[in-house]
């Protein structure tokens, strides 16, 4: 059979007046004034423990949205026996019941959802309404949707079989369950990562980050609605490091779909290193990690998109994107132009609260986000390496706000040149325009990761010359374009080095790591 073939969701502007803004607006407004009572979703059940946590909105930290019911290890316990319990009607039910739940949940979410999941994630996360609509409604519904357009095709593939000789090929789902374990960042990622590895008949404990409990409840909600089995997604609050210990101490444990920091990575990996001998199979381990991401400008390139590039790109959702533009290397017969253009564009954003839309910035996650971010700001500003150019000046009284904030430094191993901060900072190194070579060098060894990164340039020799020598040093890599805003099914996305396993979310590649594939030889 075919699924419907998938296009990717539109965006909605949500202009001044419209409709959906309105609607937008009404749903927040109402989200806002309710305290939700947020339980774990074990087996289908609603469990409350009762040891209650608040949900607060970081650019209003007196406000409570809600609280949610924290559990302990026995609920992690309790998570692995029902998803086991579910798995073998889910790992036999026929592929077109199972993608009918995804495409459900994916027209439920560009439809009747959409509101209410962009208003959680402004309330929660503190995205403006745009930033919200390109993450929580169109990349988790293009998600679903090219998710299950991937999968069909991994179920096609064959090999080829010869007279007397059928040969096929069976993707099976995982032996065992899967451990979803999800940042504060996007909501889209925090859907896609239990979806992805459920949709290929694979049960799964999903574990999302602390300060991203509220739009995880929808999105829980949102996928019961659509019909999904009890039991084939868990999702549980518990601490991390509680819960990774019951996990990656269990037998049944298949595989872990991870992203967030490359320091929790590297130790749930040694966790899993030093258990191995437990396991039933070896666990897929599949990572999508931190970044330090570059923006390389060529003395060719023209300097009013490469400054929109940099403002955009660093400081897009206050530079909490995994791949946002957080280091600069601009050649010195640019750097005036670009300078002025970057000043001007920062000193244009208006800061303050999603819910006036004007405001293109709002708060940073949390307290110990904004501590970390404002030790860099104020380290550089007491540093005669660097000088702060534009911003610097933050405010955690009401919510954690810290202004766009751009450095300069002169010296290109500077700690905010290196160092991922995840927040509003951007460093800018200039170089001279006739060492454009050994920049390319620099870009490439100066952070050990390799996330996104883009060239702006018109000499298609430099471009190709770019591209060829920083090719372990960015999975998302952009000619002319700012190295955010990848979109599902035509920049598939992840990195390599520090940045993770580069299995590809939104692509084939990262669905085939939630299979294990079996041939089968029949002699006729
Ligand atoms: P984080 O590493 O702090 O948390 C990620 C998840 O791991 C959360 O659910 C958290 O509760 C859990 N966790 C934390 N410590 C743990 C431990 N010791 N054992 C088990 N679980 C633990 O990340 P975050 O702050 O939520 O997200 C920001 C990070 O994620 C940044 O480094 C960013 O670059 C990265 N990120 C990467 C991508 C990508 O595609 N490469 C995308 C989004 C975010
Ligand atoms: N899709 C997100 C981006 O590229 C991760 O910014």
């Amino acid at each position: 059979f075919r699924v419907p073939t998938p296009v990717n969701e539109p965006v909605r502007s949500y202009a001044p007046g419209s409709p959906e803004r309105a609607e937008l607006q009404r749903v927040y407004k109402e989200l806002k004034s309710k305290e939700l009572d947020v339980p774990m979703y074990i087996g289908g059940e609603e469990v409350r423990t009762g040891n209650t946590h608040p949900m607060l909105q970081p650019h209003d930290h007196q406000h409570i949205l809600g609280q949610f019911h924290e559990g302990d290890a026995s609920h992690v316990e309790q998570a692995i026996n029902a998803a086991l319990a579910a798995r073998e009607e889910w790992s036999n039910m026929a592929w077109e019941h199972r993608a009918s739940i995804f495409l459900k949940a994916a027209d439920l979410l560009a439809g009747p959802w959409r509101a209410k999941l962009n208003a959680a994630t402004m309330l929660g996360q503190s995205k403006n309404a745009y930033q919200a609509e390109i993450d929580s409604a169109c990349e988790l519904v293009d998600f679903l949707r090219f998710n299950v357009q991937y999968a069909t095709e991994i179920y096609r593939m064959q090999p080829e079989s010869s007279p007397g000789v059928w040969n096929r090929m069976e993707h099976r789902p995982l032996e065992g369950f899967v451990f979803a374990l999800t940042p504060f960042n996007f909501t889209a990622i925090a859907g896609n990562l239990p979806t992805s590895a459920a949709m290929m008949g694979n049960v799964v404990v999903w574990k999302p980050a602390y300060t991203q409990i509220y739009a995880a409840h929808m999105i829980m909600e949102l996928l019961k609605e659509a019909g999904l089995p009890d039991g084939v997604i868990n999702l549980i609050y518990v601490d991390g490091p509680v819960a990774g210990d019951v996990i990656f101490n269990h037998a049944d444990f298949a595989g872990i779909h991870f992203t967030g920091s490359t320091g929790v990575f590297q130790s749930i990996w040694k966790s899993i290193g030093n258990n191995i001998q437990k396991y039933k199979a070896y666990p897929r381990i599949v990572g999508e990690t931190g970044g330090k991401d570059f923006i390389l400008a060529h003395r060719t390139a023209e300097a009013k998109p490469l400054a929109t590039a940099i403002t955009r790109g660093a400081f897009e959702y206050q530079g909490q994107k995994c791949s946002a533009a957080s280091r600069a290397y601009i050649p010195n017969n640019l750097w005036e132009e670009v300078k002025q253009y970057v000043i001007e564009d920062v000193q244009s954003f208006k800061m303050g609260p999603p819910e006036d839309f004007s405001n293109f910035i709002n708060a940073v996650i949390d307290e110990k986000s904004f501590d970390k971010i404002t030790r860099y700001i104020d380290n550089a500003k007491n540093s005669n390496e660097v000088e702060v150019i534009a911003g610097g000046n933050y405010d955690k009284s009401k919510g954690y706000f810290i202004e766009p904030t751009v450095l300069l430094s002169h010296n290109p191993q500077y700690v905010t040149m290196c160092e991922e901060i995840f927040g509003p900072v951007i460093t800018i190194y200039v170089y001279n325009e006739d060492n454009f070579e050994d920049t390319l060098e620099l870009v490439s060894s100066t952070s050990p990761y390799g996330l996104t990164g883009a060239i702006f340039g018109r000499d298609r020799y430099a471009i190709e010359l770019a591209t060829k020598k920083l090719s372990d040093s960015a999975g998302n890599f952009y000619i002319n374009d700012k190295p955010t805003g990848a979109v599902v099914g035509q920049q598939p996305f992840g990195g390599s080095r520090a940045s993770g396993t580069n299995d590809k979310a939104g692509s084939m590649l990262n669905l085939l790591r939630w299979v294990s594939a079996r041939s089968i030889k029949e002699t006729f």
